[in-house]
């Protein structure tokens, strides 16, 4: 153990003891740099109190379509970090990006079907997306699974608003024999994260904007593949450099090409990671 812990904390780390290595491990780690941090900030018994409170809070917040937590760990750059430590791979894979907490079960649709379902669909800039499912050597895959949802144009997701119907702005898609999908849809538009929990509050605190910018959210899966969550976002969008949930990522922005028919399309290739991918191949 290294010589600069305190008695206390040498005590506290020689009990834990557990039966699983990599419990024992996490959890000397965390304390070691939960003491660090008390050593470092000096917190009042007031602010440290008030600091279990914000947690407690966090909690009462989540119901089974909120996860406070989440966005909490988003608004840190957390699950970006543990994002990037898990989804190494090789040269031209399409990289991963953050879930985020929208996401939930999309209804099966034909390719080149509409996403948008409500009257956003009328308000809206009509889009096409497009692409192709692919090994990281350019070979396409049939009979990939994409999955994608998105905000409506002021910013919400069908779970968080009771004017739109649930399924919409989402959409299961399968590859056709080349590696394709498409669908059609409304341009996304940047909106803000909740602000009106936790996680706003600690925002607001640390003087950060809860902006996000535009994106569509795609979790992809091929038989022999890594499974994939990433986003595609939109180029000129004034939040790119400051991603509330630091998901962006300049392999994913796409520049939307405006069509002859008046519609915008956007073409994102998926190159996915081989399951017995190693380092070093
Ligand atoms: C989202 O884009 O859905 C999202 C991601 C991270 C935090 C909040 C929202
Ligand atoms: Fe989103």
């Amino acid at each position: 153990m290294e010589d600069d812990v305190t008695p206390l904390l040498r005590q506290v780390l020689s009990q834990i003891d557990g039966p699983d290595p990599r419990v024992n491990e996490v959890v000397s780690a965390l304390v070691k740099h939960l003491h660090a941090f008390v050593e470092e900030v000096r917190p009042t018994e007031r602010e440290w109190i008030a600091g279990l409170d914000f947690l407690i809070e966090t909690g009462q917040m989540c119901t089974p379509h909120r996860n406070e937590f989440i966005l909490l760990s988003d608004m840190l750059g957390l699950t970006s970090a543990v994002d990037d430590v898990n989804n190494e791979g090789p040269e031209g894979m399409t990289p991963s990006s953050v879930e985020g907490p929208f996401h939930s079960p999309a209804p099966v649709r034909e390719p080149g079907a509409w996403i948008s379902e409500g009257p956003e669909r009328e308000r809206g800039t009509p889009t096409v997306v497009q692409g192709r499912v692919l090994d990281c050597d350019g070979t396409p895959l049939p009979g990939a699974s994409v999955d994608v949802w998105q905000a409506n144009d002021t910013g919400l997701y069908d779970t968080q608003d009771d004017s739109q119907d649930l399924g919409n702005l989402r959409g299961l898609f399968t590859t056709d024999a080349d590696g394709r999908y498409w669908f059609r849809t409304i341009r996304p538009s940047s909106y803000p994260v909740p602000t009106d929990g936790t996680a706003g509050r600690l925002l607001g605190a640390i003087g950060r904007h809860p902006m996000r910018p535009a994106h569509f959210h795609y979790r992809v899966t091929a038989a022999g593949y890594r499974p994939l969550t990433t986003h595609v976002f939109l180029a000129g969008d004034p939040y790119l450099g400051s991603d509330a949930a630091y998901a962006v990522k300049d392999a994913l922005v796409r520049e939307p090409v405006r069509r002859t028919d008046g519609c915008e399309e956007i073409t994102f290739d998926i190159k996915l990671v081989p399951l017995d991918w190693k380092e070093g191949q």
